[in-house]
């Protein structure tokens, strides 16, 4: 299996300074807040996954069928003069990217696929199972952060290099950040790179709040799980039962906003750092931002960082926007 190691997620000791730091601040602040961040535990993880499996959750099934219904057009804007760099930021479990790889395959381009993450767990067991699917597949793991992750490729890995940023990852940030962060990626790519990025379209509100209020309570299990983590591993008491999950929609932000909502007065204590934090009856602690766009949005984001858009791909609800975006 070929990967580099750039830096690794830092292991439980280094990680719980962090943590703890964020998690206090959070908690010291008015109205209380956690970030979207940490819900990615094991635990938190195996329930995202859960969730994009869910009816109700859209996301995932629209851009799935995006890549399906368009995966020729797709390609066909990607010059075919040169070998090209697949990479794709958070390994995810690469069942959508299957899609474009197979297509790449059968139409007989050169390319590799370079998946980077921070996970070194989750870059083996993509590139393990990828390897299954598709035995001639070339292949590149990068262990690291994503800018650090792309500069690396372009020093060492030549070629056009095309970015998959999918599933709507970017929505988590606020519009300055989100910002912020494509004109890190732009940075770290040459002119005329490409960014295939995943966003979420501003749609019908009944059918968000669905969405991230499922029948089946795994949004709520998702949310709540950030408290179960606060306690497993910084040594807290929160009672999750004690705490309701709220998703509802802001229509002048135009964001999903995920909440944790106190149902009564009490206090949380942490013990090995003597901590306690007293919350009111109702209280909210902010926990999730995910943002929608406009496609104009999309063609806003891009002009600030730096990109142009080549083209926009969506599904036939107009749920989900796959951009893709040349860099300027
Ligand atoms: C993984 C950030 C794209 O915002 O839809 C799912 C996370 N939160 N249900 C999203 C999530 C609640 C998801 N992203």
């Amino acid at each position: 299996m070929n990967y580099v190691v750039l830096s690794e997620e830092k292991n439980e000791k280094e990680h719980v300074p962090i943590f703890k730091k964020e998690v206090f601040e959070g908690l010291s602040s008015n109205p209380k807040r956690l970030p979207s961040k940490f819900f990615y535990d094991d635990e938190g993880s195996r329930i995202f996954s859960d969730i994009t499996n869910l009816e109700e959750y859209y996301p995932t099934k629209c851009e799935y069928n995006i890549f399906v219904n368009h995966k020729e057009s797709i390609i066909s804007q990607i010059p075919s003069n040169e070998k090209l760099n697949i990479i794709e930021l958070g390994a995810g479990d690469g069942r959508k990217t299957k899609v474009l790889l197979d297509e790449l395959i059968k139409s007989k381009r050169e390319f590799e696929y370079i998946p980077i993450d921070i996970s070194r767990y989750a870059i083996e067991g993509l590139l393990k199972d990828l390897s299954e699917t598709f035995p001639k597949l070339k292949t590149y793991g990068v262990v690291g952060e994503y800018s650090s992750g792309l500069q690396w490729v372009r020093d060492k890995r030549p070629g056009k290099n095309v970015v998959l940023f999918l599933g709507s990852n970017l929505g988590n940030f606020s519009q300055e950040k989100a910002v912020v962060f494509l004109k890190e990626i732009r940075k770290s790519l040459n002119r005329n790179d490409f960014l295939f990025i995943g966003l979420d379209l501003k749609k019908e509100i009944s059918v968000l709040l669905k969405a991230y209020n499922d029948s089946k309570g795994l949004t709520s299990q998702f949310n709540l799980n950030l408290l179960e983590r606060i306690n497993r591993e910084l040594n807290a008491d929160f009672n999750p039962e004690a705490f309701q999950h709220f998703g509802t929609y802001n229509p002048i932000k135009g964001t999903m906003e995920s909440y944790l909502i106190s149902l009564k007065n009490q206090k949380v204590s942490f013990k090995s750092d003597n901590r306690v934090f007293s919350f009111g009856a109702f209280e909210p602690i902010h926990t999730e931002y995910s943002w929608k766009y406009s496609a104009q949005e999309s063609f806003d984001l891009s002009e600030q960082s730096q990109f142009g858009v080549v083209e926009h791909f969506t599904d036939s609800k107009k749920y989900f926007l796959n951009a893709l975006w040349k860099a300027l």
